[in-house]
């Protein structure tokens, strides 16, 4: 994630490589995570005494698993320091990790919580952005500036953040799983499977443009498609049974409830 944030900048030339400093959590990952960046960019594992200069940096981008948050904690409480003004950024895309808690971690640091999804890989994303209330203007611009280029932005309270994420993060894996399953018909009804990949990648790609740019309800789409006595309507008939809509909305449900949770888990 933090890859998919920093590549488009250093594409449009807004940060120079030679001034970003990447740090993994083992040397081991350090020759994947350099694939494909500039060759000025530098990355050194977490042991490396190269990786306390990042706390020296006005900006720096939290992007590790929920689980390893108390880690970094306690590893850079000693390099932080808390008497810079304006004080330096800190955007965390972790999962569940409140402000409350960012700003625990890192006093010395105006905290920024970014919550955005893997369709910012193709510049397609989404990002929501809570900060806190010390936050300057200029920095609000330097954090919008960072997720632009890969998303569109939404500034939201804070709580509403769980639910965005379990829309937004989450989605891309209900939606494959959806474009899978509808391949996996298509293989049963009789088509190769190359093909029925291609397709069901294609309905999915049109049907989201069609919804877009004609401005269309989702339900004045699915009575377009579906004519009476017709195909569509005995496939709906189907779905409604099985309850593919119910299962959706529960699990976008619980995918908030379960960010919610990530928050307590971590809590040292
Ligand atoms: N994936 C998504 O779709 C998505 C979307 C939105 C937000 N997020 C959030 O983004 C965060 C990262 O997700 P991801 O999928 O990018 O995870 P990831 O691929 O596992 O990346 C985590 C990175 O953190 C590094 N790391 C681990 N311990 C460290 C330490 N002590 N010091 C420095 N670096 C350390 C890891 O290095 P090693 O591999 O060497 O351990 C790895 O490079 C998560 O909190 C997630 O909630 C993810």
């Amino acid at each position: 994630m933090a890859k998919a944030i920093v590549s488009p900048l250093l594409e449009r030339g807004e940060y120079h490589p030679q001034h970003v400093l990447g740090i993994v959590g083992s040397s081991s990952s350090i020759s994947s995570a350099l694939n494909d960046l500039p060759k000025e960019v530098k990355v050194v594992s977490s042991e490396d005494s190269l990786s306390r200069e990042v706390w020296n940096a006005p900006l720096k981008i939290l992007a590790v698993k929920p689980q390893q948050f108390n880690k970094i904690k306690e590893s850079v409480s000693s390099f932080q320091s808390n008497d810079q003004f304006p004080k330096p950024l800190l955007i965390s895309v972790l999962a569940g990790i409140t402000l409350e808690r960012l700003t625990k971690a890192f006093p010395g640091h105006t905290c920024v919580r970014a919550v955005t999804n893997t369709p910012s890989l193709v510049g397609q994303g989404l990002t929501g952005l809570a900060w806190e209330d010390d936050i300057t203007l200029d920095q609000k611009k330097v954090v919008r500036k960072i997720f632009e280029p890969i998303s569109e932005i939404y500034e939201l309270d804070e709580q509403k953040l769980d639910s965005f994420l379990a829309l937004t993060s989450s989605g891309p894996a209900y939606i494959a799983l959806v474009v899978e399953a509808m391949a996996d018909g298509a293989v049963a009804a009789g088509l190769p499977r190359h093909l029925s990949n291609q397709l069901a990648h294609k309905t999915l790609s049109g049907t989201a443009s069609l919804l877009s740019e004609k401005r269309l309800h989702p339900a004045e789409l699915k009575d377009m498609v579906a004519s009476p006595a017709g195909t569509t309507i005995s496939a709906l008939r189907h779905l409604e049974l099985a309850g593919l809509r119910s299962a959706l909305i529960e699990a976008v449900v619980l995918a908030a409830q379960r960010s919610r949770q990530l928050a307590d888990e971590v809590s040292s």
